[in-house]
């Protein structure tokens, strides 16, 4: 049962001030793609460039967040659509507290995806797509799920026997199957910076 009688106190410490503390704007920069698509990887480059520009950082990552927080969480839909709602609320909060958040998880649908960028204000959430295609995030298949998945050892796989849903339209969009780790964070950060959201 939700909970009632909740009021939300307005605290003295703001969010203004806690990132102007940090000199910096605080956002979202959230991956999406298959497992093996490259979006743990490119996220930890991109949060390093950030890191090594002096602003404050923090990543969320698939596998962390599910031995953790999450951990009560499966692959089925209903599964996947809480994962992702409590790390929007997370991301919210880290927002909230003056962070750049760098988030690197499947999140295949949609909806839920578009329910965390309205958490935030406009521009403050950044969709970056990973486009690899299936056929490579197999071949590379890092952790062996893919194989088990065909092999029908894990169910509801990604791509195998569940939806990814794609973005309609990512602030960028990346493949690692025709692009270096420095070309993709490149890529990512010159999309921040013509946004204006970097220090000059
Ligand atoms: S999400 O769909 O709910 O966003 P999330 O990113 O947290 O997924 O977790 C995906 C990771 O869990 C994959 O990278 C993979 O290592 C592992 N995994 C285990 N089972 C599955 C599955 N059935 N489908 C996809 N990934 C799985």
């Amino acid at each position: 049962m939700s909970a009632t009688n909740i009021v939300w106190h307005s605290p003295i410490v703001t969010k203004e001030s806690r990132s102007t503390l940090k000199k910096q704007h605080p956002f979202i920069v959230w991956f999406t793609g298959y497992s093996g698509s490259g979006k743990s990887t490119i996220a930890n480059a991109v949060e390093q460039r950030l890191s090594e520009l002096n602003l404050h950082t923090y990543l969320l990552d698939g596998d962390n967040v599910r031995n953790g927080l999450n951990k009560d969480l499966g692959f089925n839909d209903a599964d996947r659509k809480e994962n992702i709602r409590r790390i929007g609320e997370m991301a919210k909060l880290f927002v909230d507290a003056g962070l750049i958040v760098i988030t690197a998880f499947i999140s295949p649908f949609k909806h839920e995806r578009q329910t965390v960028r309205e958490l935030v204000k406009k521009g403050e959430f950044f969709e970056v797509y990973m486009n690899t295609p299936l056929t490579t995030c197999e071949e590379r298949d890092s952790k062996g799920l893919y194989k088990k998945a065909r092999a029908g050892e894990i169910k509801n796989f990604t791509g195998i026997d569940s939806t990814y849903e794609p973005p309609v339209n990512p602030e960028v969009t990346l493949d690692t199957s025709s692009m270096t780790v420095e070309e993709c964070v490149n890529r990512v950060i010159e999309h921040l910076n013509n946004a204006g959201i970097l220090p000059q």
